[in-house]
């Protein structure tokens, strides 16, 4: 006998959150195993273009409206030399590259990749090397980056072909800094200077940019929260946003478990901004500090895997997951836990966008296609623009390894006043059965039910493949019905919701 949950929400129109910065929605490429080479580039596929970057990617990528994506690292980064990437191609050298002990051709560089980000209409992330690298890379890089020309770093940019500046916007100061397996790891203490004075350098060449911080790689890190709080009080003037970085897996095959994890991720949000506010009011600032979680995801299924992978080889399958039913609900949760906190929570990247633990894969000379975490990513970056509202919600619960009183719905909303839209988002974490939900609305007299879109399969390990890509897609199949002022619908188990309202349409 299925076991049916109950649950209730209340949306009011005038309790809100936050509105949503768009770059909720980024991504990630870093030189990464088939990221670049065989992911974003690839010369010759039939799609290629005439800079080699591939179309039926490009393509993908464009569905998912990613208005940032961060690059080139991640771990790569802190043993990077951005000069290697970027002049003739005949000319860069070939590195080995110690992140993940393979060989770097350097073929894309950072101005590939800004022409690679203009055709799919996205803005780059840009991070410097803070590990082998420090105050002087990082000033002559943003010289070549963004400055105009008639200095000798810009007039390089133009000798090799780049006339106007790139303009980057928004960078990561290093990455992962606490990790002892980072090329250069530091102190908070040393990070925290080393981050202070280049970000001094680097507003000094181009006072418009935007700075991140590297938080801690991960909430379980044994020098988390000191990290953040001795990092901020170095860096606090100087910059905007600190990192938080997340990956869960399902390890033990404990789905109850696994789906619960996002309920981790909202404490890790909680956490930092506690500690932001703490420097805050420590320095009695009046400053805010934002949020980046700028690398989130599901990622467990390749470690094995990638144990057995040869050093030195070019672009090798690393980090290649093959994402199933229950790693996309987990992301539907993550993406709520990030709507839930869009007050603070200004930049997030999902980690990352092509072949290494990604939405998309292909096959170096053949297809590529959409994995099972793709479709809720693409929800809320298309639906999920606009205002958060504040719900209350009231579910059914349950314990589970590690988590207690997890409630079987998770769900947010978000109002597109523009538009006179409103979508609800809804995971139910039920593994029994369906999940009995009840939304009452207040203040959205005229909204009409538009679609109710599920995302589901019998088998919760149903994945997305070269042979198969359309094994486990959206439906707009799902019961929602407007009842006197409230949403009744039974949504599937274990399945991942949108249903989408609109007024006069
Ligand atoms: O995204 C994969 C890796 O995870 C990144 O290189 C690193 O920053 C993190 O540990």
């Amino acid at each position: 006998m299925k076991e049916i949950r109950k649950a209730e929400m209340i949306l009011e129109k005038d309790y809100r959150i936050s509105e949503v910065d768009p770059r909720l929605y980024g991504s990630f490429v870093e030189h990464l195993g088939r990221a670049v080479y065989g992911g974003i580039y690839e010369p010759d596929h039939p799609t290629a273009d005439e800079e080699g970057f591939r179309g039926d990617v490009a393509s993908l990528v464009k569905e998912l409206q990613i208005p940032i994506v961060r690059y080139p690292g991640g771990n790569f980064v802190s043993g990077y030399n951005w000069e290697d990437g970027v002049g003739p191609k005949h000319e860069r050298p070939r590195r080995t590259e110690l992140a993940w002990r393979t060989i770097e051709t350097n073929e894309v560089g950072t101005n590939e990749f800004a022409s690679w980000a203009k055709k799919v209409n996205t803005e780059v992330m840009m991070a410097i090397n803070l590990g082998t690298r420090g105050v002087d890379a990082a000033r002559n890089f943003i010289e070549y980056c963004n400055h105009p020309g008639g200095s000798y770093y810009s007039d390089l940019r133009i000798s090799h072909g780049y006339k106007e500046p790139h303009n980057f916007k928004l960078w990561c100061l290093g990455n992962e800094m606490d990790g002892p397996w980072q090329i250069g790891a530091k102190t908070a203490y040393e990070y925290g200077r080393l981050a202070l004075e280049s970000a001094k350098v680097m507003r000094g060449i181009d006072p418009s940019i935007e700075l991140v911080a590297c938080g801690s790689s991960g909430r379980g890190m044994p020098t988390f929260a000191e990290w953040e709080a001795t990092v901020l009080d170095l860096t606090y003037d100087e910059v905007d946003y600190v990192s938080l970085h997340t990956y869960y897996g399902n390890r033990d095959q404990d789905t109850a478990n696994f789906l619960a994890s996002s309920l981790d991720m909202d404490q890790f949000i909680h956490s930092v901004i506690a500690i932001c506010d703490y420097v805050k009011a420590k320095k009695k600032s009046n400053k805010e500090i934002h949020l980046s979680f700028d690398e989130w995801n599901v990622w467990f299924h390749s470690n094995e895997a990638d144990r057995k992978i040869e050093p030195w080889s070019i672009a090798p399958p690393q980090l290649e997951d093959i994402y199933t039913l229950e790693d996309a609900l987990l992301v539907g949760s993550m993406l709520m836990s990030l709507l839930r906190r869009a007050d603070r929570v200004k930049i997030a990247c999902q980690a990352q966008l092509v072949n290494v633990i990604a939405p998309i894969m292909t096959e170096t000379g053949g297809a590529a296609w959409r994995q099972t975490i793709f479709y809720p990513f693409m929800h809320a970056s298309l639906f999920g623009r606009g205002t958060v509202l504040q719900p209350v919600i009231t579910s059914d619960r349950y314990d589970s390894k590690d988590f207690t009183d997890v409630p079987y719905l998770d769900s947010i909303a978000v109002l597109n006043e523009a538009e006179d839209e409103l979508t609800v988002f809804a995971v139910n974490r039920n593994l029994e059965g369906g999940l009995d939900f009840a939304c009452h609305l207040r203040g959205f007299e005229g909204f009409q039910i538009v679609e109710h879109i599920t995302l589901t399969h019998d088998d919760l390990k149903a994945t997305n493949t070269a042979m198969q890509p359309e094994n486990v897609v959206p439906k707009a199949n799902g019961n929602a019905q407007l009842e006197v002022g409230q949403i009744r619908a039974r949504l599937p188990r274990a399945s991942w919701n949108v249903i989408r309202l609109a007024k006069g349409k």
